[in-house]
């Protein structure tokens, strides 16, 4: 536990807040990752359960551990990422967005504006921006176009994005995956995992981006960002929402996750399409 601060006013959970804080401004000053403004109750979840395996048990005293072992520092941060996810997460919402991006195209297609930017931020280990890959080469064959495709998929955790990058996934986060996809668009490696093939890899664009900190991708068609809002606050999710507001071009569309509602203050600046895919787009200016 804490030392009890000698001033009788202070409470010892006040005390436990208050090294809880520094810690997470210990993250920030050596790391450069602000999780000050995520859902402190998960944040602490997470990391109690490093000090668990450490046997720490004051706040402070986890600060020094991780003062002394980089490795420790990684672990930690590995868990506060969270990178679970999958190929075509909540299948049905996948049905909903290939059937957005082919309007998209068919539009772009009579404006002959042979540009389309799709971004991909909280990728994790690249899951998603692969899904959407394989959509757009799916709908390519139906619908071919010549077109400057820019599919960028950005996250925080470096981890996560050398994981992406290698494409190599095990059979469970495949378990939405169509036979035909499977077939076409992975191959079988030694160790049982399926791997993106290279004209898959080769549609997508990796980039670490802290979406608080870092300057958002500019003039998207669609941003997709599911299960990262979920782990924010109220006011880094209006921030976030925001920096998307900006991001998208006008009349671009935002994807959000399953579990996720547009904040009610957004709903000047977004309508939605489709509310059970989680889907909205940005209202004209
Ligand atoms: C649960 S995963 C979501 C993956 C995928 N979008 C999906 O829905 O399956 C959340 C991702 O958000 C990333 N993340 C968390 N905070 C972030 C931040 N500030 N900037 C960028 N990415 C962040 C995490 O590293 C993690 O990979």
């Amino acid at each position: 536990m804490e030392s009890v601060s000698k001033n009788p006013s202070h409470s010892l959970s006040e005390d436990r807040n208050h090294s809880f804080k520094s810690l997470l401004n210990q993250i920030v000053q050596d790391r450069g990752l602000d999780f000050r403004q995520y859902h402190q109750g998960l944040i602490k979840r997470k990391i109690a359960m490093r000090m668990r395996s450490h046997k720490v048990e004051s706040y402070a005293g986890y600060g020094r551990l991780l003062t002394k072992s980089p490795e420790e520092f990684d672990k930690l941060l590995e868990e506060l990422c969270i990178n679970v996810s999958e190929f075509f997460r909540d299948k049905e919402v996948w049905i909903t967005v290939k059937y957005l991006l082919e309007n998209l195209i068919k539009q772009k297609k009579i404006r002959n504006d042979r540009s389309l930017r799709i971004w991909s931020a909280g990728c994790a280990n690249g899951e998603e921006p692969y899904s959407l890959a394989i959509l757009l080469q799916e709908i390519l064959r139906t619908e071919p176009w010549a077109f400057e495709l820019e599919l960028a998929a950005s996250d925080i955790d470096k981890k996560a994005l050398l994981a992406a990058q290698a494409g190599a996934y095990p059979k469970e986060n495949l378990k939405n995956v169509e036979d035909r996809y499977l077939k076409n668009y992975f191959i079988t490696l030694a160790d049982g995992r399926f791997q993106v093939k290279d004209a898959i890899k080769a549609m997508v664009k990796f980039l670490r981006l802290d979406l608080i900190r870092d300057d958002s991708i500019r003039e998207a068609d669609v941003v997709v960002c599911r299960n990262v809002f979920i782990y924010f606050n109220r006011s880094l999710q209006e921030q976030l929402l925001m920096k998307f507001y900006r991001s998208l071009k006008a009349g671009g569309y935002l994807v959000m996750g399953k579990a996720e509602i547009l904040l009610t203050e957004a709903e000047e600046i977004f309508k939605e399409v489709d509310s059970n895919a989680r889907i909205y787009q940005k209202k004209e200016a």
